[in-house]
């Protein structure tokens, strides 16, 4: 079914606006997604009608936040097929959901001499944690590169498991190359080596279908603000049979069963991760996108954006002395590229005078910009709300960058 683009542009409020006087072209939805009139005033309204904090009060509107609260967890369960409610983690976001496993899932099982595999396409979000865990645990990174197409080497795969392996963390979908990777298939050849597999969702949540039981990950994080919810709410999709396993990660309030001043045992999952306040207002406005999202249907989204993707890398690949960097076969509508001898700053800083928000510098990957041996690239990346007028905004941006430095 097409998607009705005048209707939703029109649900996004800040779109349509100007700015330096032009007609606002946002393409730095890998960044953060904006947000739709009904998650900004499902926000305000539960502000103004509903806020009491969570799981502490016995009055009418703390029980109206708990169980709006607990609602966005089961619709989140349903979101991505998970087989459990409990399964279910709110966190800060895609950084504190893997911070959390990489404390919580090292304490448990990772020990000196062990190893973690990561890909060289990581988000420093997906490394970060990996490489501190390796520095407490004693154990170390093995990483899974990638092509000049910007496609991992699955050959290389099978070299890199063995009895050591405790854990892979992958991106589903790289952020700066728009890589969309073969994660069903890593997943199967990690689980025949028995090593679980954690999936950074943050590219991927908000383009395609996600089912977490078939594609059989032991973990699945993503952040509500890449799929057009509130920043600061987040997920951690985990297995059952680690989460059981797996000590708290933060002490606080609402995760604990007993306390005396000697000793404290904990809830079950997921309450035992979520100390403190919860961002229980964020959970709303994720329910509220979730809904928004199924609404339109995420395979019409695909759809859409894999259209434009086609149409938007036609008509760059037309400007010369452009250099597109990620041509996987599989990709989502992220192109990043460079202008023959122009910084990527200068190319950003323009396209903003001409109304234009592109994302320039290393996207925080700064690996993948030291194996394409550049600093960083212009990166243009799109939701469901842009159009092929947006493209042609973009390519005219260019050819003006273009025109001034000749
Ligand atoms: N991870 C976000 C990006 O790729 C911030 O821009």
């Amino acid at each position: 079914m097409p998607i009705d683009i005048n209707k939703i542009r029109s649900e996004f409020p800040i779109l349509n606006q100007k700015i330096h006087g032009k007609d606002y072209v946002y393409l730095d939805n890998g960044a953060t997604t904006q947000k739709p009139i009904q998650v900004i005033d499902a926000v305000s309204d539960f502000y103004k009608n509903t806020n009491s904090n969570i799981h502490r009060g016995v009055h009418h509107l703390s029980d109206l936040s708990t169980k709006a609260y607990e609602a966005v967890r089961s619709k989140v369960q349903n979101f991505i097929n998970a087989e459990q409610e409990q399964e279910i983690i709110f966190t800060k976001g895609t950084t504190d959901s893997i911070n959390l496993v990489a404390f919580s899932f090292g304490e448990r099982y990772i020990n000196t001499g062990d190893e973690i595999i990561i890909s060289a396409m990581e988000h420093h979000s997906n490394l970060v944690p990996w490489q501190m865990l390796c520095e407490r645990k004693g154990a170390n990174l093995r990483v899974l590169p990638f092509n000049k197409n910007g496609e991992l080497e699955m050959d290389k795969l099978p070299g890199l498991l063995n009895d050591k392996t405790k854990l892979l963390a992958v991106t589903h979908v790289s952020n700066s190359l728009g890589t969309i990777n073969p994660v069903k298939e890593i997943i199967e050849q990690a689980h025949k080596a028995n090593v679980p597999v954690l999936i950074d969702g943050a590219q991927s949540i908000q383009h395609s279908i996600i089912d977490v039981q078939d594609l059989d990950c032991d973990f699945y994080v993503f952040s509500g603000h890449k799929i057009y919810a509130e920043t600061g709410i987040g997920v951690l999709y985990g297995k059952e049979k680690y989460l059981k396993e797996m000590p708290p990660y933060q002490g606080g309030g609402d995760m604990v069963d007993h306390v005396t001043l000697e000793k404290t045992t904990y809830l079950d999952a997921p309450f035992k991760f979520e100390a403190g306040t919860a961002n229980y207002v964020g959970a709303v406005s994720l329910g509220v996108a979730i809904d928004y999202i199924n609404d339109i249907g995420l395979k019409n989204i695909a759809e859409y954006e894999a259209e434009l993707l086609q149409y938007a890398t036609a008509e760059l690949e037309k400007i010369e002395g452009l250099t597109i960097y990620g041509k996987a076969k599989h990709k989502t509508a992220t192109i990043s590229f460079l202008l023959d001898k122009i910084h990527h700053y200068d190319t950003g800083m323009i396209l903003d005078k001409l109304g234009i928000a592109v994302r320039t510098g290393s996207h925080c990957t700064q690996p993948i910009m030291d194996f394409l041996d550049i600093t960083g690239t212009v990166r243009a990346s799109f939701a469901f709300y842009n159009t092929k007028n947006d493209v042609d905004r973009l390519v005219a941006g260019i050819l003006k960058v273009k025109e001034m430095f000749a």
